[in-house]
């Protein structure tokens, strides 16, 4: 009981910590910070895609370059062998061809067959905030939520795997579009299956999935998606992890309105405004006058500031709200319609994951409800699902969970790696902390601890980061 006593502290300790830490990095204004001359998305033309897109299939590389900078991060050393940007061609929400990013790292020793595809949390809707520009030195810390990601990849480059990480958003920066980035998610894996004279990528490499919150709506996606656009990837594709998910857009929204989490809301309905004019429309008519300015700066903001910039801020409820009719104008039939059809609760048993799924997901998650995750399991269950793992979290909540979760869900990536069979149809456990999931080798459970540690010690200890 102390023990437990104990974690939990640790774990509202270090998430506070966190908090703490990530507002004064915002306190840095968005574009000023940059130490070199490196250019954002949207000044960078490498960005732009041709024209006659249409012409070329699917995941083919358009044209390719080593990243412009190292890859680097300011909680710990990141050291690659190399690293490339590759634009290739995916498909957009209306089935349209379109163009995206994705970064490949080569660690040093690289096993050419092993590929994790981490999808980040960009949560964001604005081209500047894409992971291939935050992923690298001298990037603003407007992007920091690509470095909080970039802990996870650890474990896989210190075994020699690559790893691969799209701007899954596309050039529309469509967050919580999820077929779109389904989509960029699949193609972005054979895009880097054909870059072996580029890479070092076997064509025959085997391929994991993975993603946290944010990024579980590009991972979840592109395993529901890939039997019926990608049916080539099953030779590939050994597995999907993912974790504090997001299953239902509307009940996100209601369990983050007015608390830490606020600034998701403005985020994702921009990310989904930036994909469907109709949307667009629809949501702009709908803001109180007083309220249009305050809306407006989440369309040129990363998450991490817009987290600082809108906590508790209340969009639909409360006398001050942004939008006067409240929850009610998500029940617009336009709006109701755009907003289920990015939801993996509704998408119908046709899309059932071929691939092995695995979620980490937290009682106590304030973001993305257990409930949802829960209910997509049994939907999944219930429809015969091949092989589904669910590991829940006592004590964790949404970002706790993502470090302390990552210690089950690599484990789990590495034992599909080992040719170890996955769990035969469905399988809920439980435990206190998923750092303790079975078989977790000490030298994760180290690293991830040890986050804690590089947090406290950043806020503490580096006078660079004084107030
Ligand atoms: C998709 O392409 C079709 C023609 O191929 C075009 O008519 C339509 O406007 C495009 N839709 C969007 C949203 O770009
Ligand atoms: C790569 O592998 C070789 C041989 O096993 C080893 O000596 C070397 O230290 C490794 N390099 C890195 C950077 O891990
Ligand atoms: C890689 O191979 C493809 C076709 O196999 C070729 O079109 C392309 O130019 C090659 N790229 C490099 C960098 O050699
Ligand atoms: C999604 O959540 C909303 C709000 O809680 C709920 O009304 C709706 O029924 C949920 N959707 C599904 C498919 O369960
Ligand atoms: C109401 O909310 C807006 C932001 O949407 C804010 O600018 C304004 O100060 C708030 N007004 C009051 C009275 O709190
Ligand atoms: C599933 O949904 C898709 C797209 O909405 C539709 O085309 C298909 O007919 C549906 N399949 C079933 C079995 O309901
Ligand atoms: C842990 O490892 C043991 C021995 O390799 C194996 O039998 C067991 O299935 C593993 N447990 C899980 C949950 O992977
Ligand atoms: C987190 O850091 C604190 C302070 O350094 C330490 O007491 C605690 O044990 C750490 N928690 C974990 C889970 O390692």
């Amino acid at each position: 009981m102390t023990m437990t006593m104990t974690m939990i502290m640790t774990m509202m300790k270090m998430t506070t910590t966190m908090y703490i830490l990530l507002s004064l990095l915002c306190l840095c204004p968005f574009a000023n910070c940059s130490v070199l001359n490196l250019l954002p998305p949207s000044q960078d033309p490498f960005y732009q895609p041709p024209r006659n897109l249409a012409n070329l299939d699917p995941g083919t590389i358009i044209k390719h370059r080593p990243t412009p900078q190292k890859l680097s991060n300011v909680f710990f050393t990141f050291n690659l062998k190399n690293s490339w940007q590759l634009m290739y061609r995916t498909t957009d929400t209306f089935g349209n061809a379109t163009a995206t990013i994705i970064t490949i790292m080569e660690p040093h020793n690289a096993t050419a067959d092993k590929v994790i595809s981490y999808q980040t949390a960009e949560d964001s809707a604005h081209i500047d905030c894409s992971p291939s520009y935050g992923f690298q030195f001298g990037a603003p810390h407007s992007t920091l939520m690509t470095h909080l990601d970039m802990r996870f990849m650890i474990p896989a480059l210190s075994r020699g795997f690559y790893v691969i990480s799209s701007d899954y958003e596309g050039p529309n920066s469509a967050f919580l579009a999820g077929m779109s980035s389904g989509y960029a998610t699949l193609d972005g894996i054979r895009a880097a299956l054909q870059s072996g004279n580029i890479t070092g990528i076997s064509n025959e490499a085997r391929v994991v999935i993975w993603g946290y919150s944010g990024g579980s709506v590009p991972t979840g996606f592109a395993a529901c998606l890939q039997s019926s656009y990608a049916p080539e990837l099953s030779r590939s594709l050994i597995g999907c992890a993912m974790g504090g998910i997001v299953v239902n857009i509307t009940s996100a929204a209601q369990a983050a309105d007015c608390t830490v989490f606020s600034g998701l809301i403005p985020l994702a309905l921009n990310g989904l405004c930036n994909e469907y004019p109709v949307f667009e429309r629809e949501i702009y008519d709908n803001i109180g006058p007083n309220h249009l300015e305050n809306f407006i700066w989440s369309q040129t903001n990363c998450w991490i500031p817009g987290m600082y910039h809108y906590q508790y801020t209340n969009f639909f409820t409360g006398d001050n709200r942004t939008f006067q009719r409240g929850f009610d104008i998500l029940q617009d039939a336009q709006i109701r319609r755009i907003v289920n059809e990015n939801c993996l609760i509704n998408l119908n048993q046709s899309y059932l994951p071929q691939v092995p799924v695995f979620v980490y997901h937290a009682l106590l998650d304030e973001v993305t409800p257990l409930q949802d995750a829960l209910q997509l399991y049994r939907q999944w269950c219930d429809w015969g699902i091949r092989s589904f793992e669910f590991a829940e979290d006592f004590l964790n909540e949404h970002v706790s969970e993502q470090a302390f979760g990552a210690g089950a869900a690599w484990t789990w990536i590495e034992a599909r790696f080992d040719g170890v069979e996955p769990v035969s149809g469905c399988e809920h456990t439980s435990r206190w902390n998923n750092l303790y999931y079975p078989n977790v080798s000490q030298d994760v459970r180290d690293l991830l601890t040890g986050y804690n540690h590089t947090l406290i010690d950043l806020l503490v200890k580096d006078e660079k980061w004084e107030v």
